[in-house]
């Protein structure tokens, strides 16, 4: 397959790294003006507390008032499992439209059901301002942006291209991260190493910016590769691995990995764009936890 991409267009990307989740966030500017867009914020939380705050988006939205910003996007790669959303309380502040995979749909019925949410839980995808389908493309400023699907790790993985750089979500981490786990209700093995092959048909030279970074073997947090260095040289995909290899090898890791941290926390804000679950009488918010349930 290829993507008409145009990596004469460098868009400055600011990355501001979560140590609490492993998360990296960008700001992602049109180098033609001062419109820019959110990839993947995260909402603070202290879960044994039950407590959320915002200092981390509250960084990105200093950084977009401060260098006189305008934020036309706020984008999320898909429905995280390790990290809270902060859309909407940064779309409170900075407006701009919030948009994710259409297979969000998917995860909401799934889980939907896993928390037994009532009708009034839509899973139609309506507290999103755009649901990208694959080959969409959407502008900041001047910049054309390219939504690619890439499901695997969930069904509603979303790659987005802009300019010369392109936004993995958890498709592929580092080179020597590898990839992500595809044992989450509607992760498929095989479906990511396609959707990792879509990636790696980009441009060699193309900037690739990961969701997250582990620092494995001790090195210091990264987040910026390009498509050459992962063709050539990622763990679990690279070397001309094939689909055989990769999908024998995640499947035996995956069936080791226990339920990230945040899992509960996260899918029901997420599923919702970022929202709170909804107030009772008094007004007051709960998060549920199904018993064994997951
Ligand atoms: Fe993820």
């Amino acid at each position: 397959m290829t993507y008409n991409v145009n990596l004469d267009i460098k868009p400055d990307v600011h990355a501001v790294f979560d140590p609490a989740t492993n998360t990296i966030s960008y700001v992602v500017k049109d180098p033609g003006s001062n419109a820019c867009a959110i990839v993947d914020s995260v909402m603070d939380i202290d879960y044994a507390a039950g407590r959320i705050s915002y200092e981390h988006a509250d960084e990105l939205i200093d950084y977009v008032q401060s260098n006189g910003l305008k934020l036309e996007w706020l984008i999320e790669t898909h429905v995280h499992a390790d990290h809270l959303s902060a859309a909407p309380y940064i779309q409170s502040k900075l407006g701009g439209k919030l948009g994710i995979g259409r297979n969000i749909t998917m995860v909401q019925d799934t889980f939907g059901k896993v928390f037994n949410e009532g009708t009034e839980f839509q899973r139609d995808g309506s507290q999103f301002d755009k649901l990208f389908d694959d080959g969409d493309t959407y502008t900041v400023g001047g910049m054309e942006c390219l939504a690619i699907h890439t499901p695997g790790h969930t069904p509603a993985c979303m790659t987005h291209v802009m300019g010369d750089a392109a936004f993995v979500g958890d498709t592929l981490f580092m080179p020597d991260g590898g990839s992500a786990r595809a044992d989450f209700p509607g992760g498929d093995a095989g479906t990511l190493y396609d959707s990792i092959q879509k990636v790696l048909s980009l441009p060699d030279e193309t900037r690739l910016f990961m969701c997250h970074d582990y620092g494995p073997n001790g090195r210091d947090i990264q987040w910026e590769t390009t498509v050459a260095e992962e063709k050539a040289h990622n763990i679990h995909v690279g070397g001309g691995k094939t689909r055989e290899e990769f999908v024998k090898f995640r499947t035996e890791r995956d069936a080791q990995l226990a339920m990230p941290k945040l899992i509960i926390p996260s899918l029901q804000v997420n599923m919702r764009g970022g929202d709170l679950p909804p107030a009772d009488e008094d007004g007051k918010r709960f998060l549920k936890v199904p018993l064994n349930g997951l």
